[in-house]
């Protein structure tokens, strides 16, 4: 590997994702298709700029502005294949724009989870003038492409599945779709290319032969992780690398010292960042961003979504949570959902079927049971009696209440917004206030309980 110590020419990363993937038999573009938390493409992008290239060129075409658009902020140069004429016309579409001194490395938006070492290892092993292909020996081969060897083992050219004779299919080496090679020469046998095989495309696999013939070294790495290089073509390959997923970051938790139930029922799409002693209970999801504090318990069944949760804080199972900041020290379900914009102070008691909304909770305020708690302020050690409802929505606008610090709500109180209720105030069960409600003070909205003497009940006249 002397070549690797000469300076290596600038490297620019092709990523071949205009293909409709039929096979996913989905309205949604095969690259967008989630794994993780995240498209399929955007894991390929996320994985080439761990590279440092020049650029990245990003091929897109069936799905068009969606794709784009769904990737808004990507570092990438977009070039877009009007027609799906195969992976060899796809990458011609980028070529254009790539200098000829240019070393290119080919990704497939389908392939999501190559690792960063074994795309280093390959742009090595090519250097400069040679081309790089890595293979692997899938457990099942169905639809990759085969690589041929000659007798003494050296690359001679790829078969797709389609095309292969049933000697070539007993072939067990794969072909993953990444390959690198000079820009110069590329161009070259892309031009060459014909769309003489069984599906009439413009195979990119068959710059492989043209290497060959031009006598242009072909290094092969096989790749020691296959599972890292599988191709998604339908839901079946997708739910296999979720799986991969999941058991690499539940992994990964364990090993930071998470405790999980059982890590093969835990979900991680996207990023969890936690402290010491978390304990995850079965069943539970996480998305986006989420931050556990030292010691935090979630129980089984809850959904954690782009949310902060402080040290000690026990969520029992089934709740909802998404957008939340919430504290040390605070008590959430069983069933509770905690909505966007819900920010509860240290211990918080959010109890069984409360919804808390773009709401403020104040140190030790409590709503244990059936409330719905939204747009609102809500001071400390305030106890939001069960069934108590802030209706906050007039049909048209969104109102703010305002609570102050210790009130206590009855049972089957409406707080009709915009409302304020001072400091220490009480109201009696079954009120609906409509009006400010004064601090420290029994505030009483309803009808007057009467009980009618000698009044009897209607009877049926006798048949
Ligand atoms: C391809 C390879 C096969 C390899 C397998 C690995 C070819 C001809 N075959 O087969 O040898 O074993 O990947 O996963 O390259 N694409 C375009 N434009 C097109 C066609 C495809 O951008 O016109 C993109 C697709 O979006 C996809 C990638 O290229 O990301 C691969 O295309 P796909 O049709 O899935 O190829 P395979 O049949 O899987
Ligand atoms: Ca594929």
């Amino acid at each position: 590997m002397a070549k690797a110590v000469t300076r290596p020419a600038p490297l620019s990363i092709v990523v071949l994702a205009a293909g409709e993937g039929k096979r996913m038999r989905s309205a949604l573009p095969k690259v967008l298709q989630p794994l993780a938390g995240r498209p399929l493409l955007q894991h390929v992008i996320d994985t080439a700029r761990t590279l440092a290239p020049s650029a990245i060129h990003v091929v897109y075409g069936h799905g068009g502005e969606r794709v784009r658009a769904a990737l808004p902020d990507a570092p990438v140069s977009w070039t877009l294949q009007e027609q799906q004429l195969g992976t060899g016309h796809a990458l011609l579409q980028a070529m254009p724009q790539i200098p000829d001194d240019h070393r290119v490395l080919v990704l497939y938006g389908d392939v999501p989870l190559l690792g960063h070492d074994t795309l280093r290892q390959l742009i090595d092993l090519a250097g400069t003038d040679a081309v790089g292909l890595l293979t692997a020996r899938f457990a099942d081969p169905a639809g990759y492409g085969r690589i041929v060897r000659n007798a003494r083992g050296l690359v001679q050219k790829i078969v797709e599945h389609k095309d292969a004779s049933t000697r070539q299919l007993a072939l067990r080496e794969c072909n993953t779709g990444v390959l690198v090679g000079p820009a110069r020469r590329l161009r070259g046998w892309l031009a060459r290319l014909t769309s003489a095989n069984r599906q009439g495309e413009y195979y990119l696999t068959d710059v492989i032969a043209s290497a060959v013939k031009d006598q242009v070294p072909v290094h092969a790495l096989l790749t020691a992780e296959p599972a890292e290089a599988t191709g998604v073509n339908d839901r079946a390959q997708l739910a296999e690398l979720e799986n991969l997923c999941r058991l690499r970051s539940t992994r990964e938790l364990l090993l930071a010292g998470v405790t999980l139930a059982d890590p093969a029922r835990v979900d991680v799409r996207g990023t969890l960042t936690h402290g010491q002693d978390v304990f995850i209970d079965v069943n539970v999801i996480f998305e986006g961003r989420v931050a556990l504090g030292d010691r935090v318990h979630i129980g089984a069944g809850c959904l954690v979504r782009d949310s902060e949760i402080g040290a000690d804080t026990q969520v029992h199972p089934h709740c909802l949570i998404e957008g939340a900041l919430i504290g040390p020290d605070c008590r959430i379900g069983p069933f509770a959902r905690v909505r966007p914009a819900a920010t509860l102070a240290p211990e918080v008691h959010i109890g069984n079927f409360v919804e808390v909304k773009n709401a403020q909770l104040g140190a030790g305020s409590k709503a244990n049971h059936l409330a719905y708690v939204g747009d609102a302020e809500v001071g400390s050690r305030v106890n939001i009696g069960a069934g108590t409802i802030i209706a906050n929505y007039d049909g048209a606008a969104k109102h703010r209440t305002t609570i102050g610090d210790d009130v206590h709500t009855g049972s089957n109180s409406v707080l009709v917004a915009p409302i304020i209720v001072g400091a220490g105030a009480t109201i009696a069960a079954g009120s609906t206030v409509t009006r400010e409600v004064p601090g420290g003070k029994l505030t009483i909205a309803r009808a007057q309980q009467t009980t009618i003497e000698g009044w009897q009940r209607p009877v049926k006249p006798a048949k």
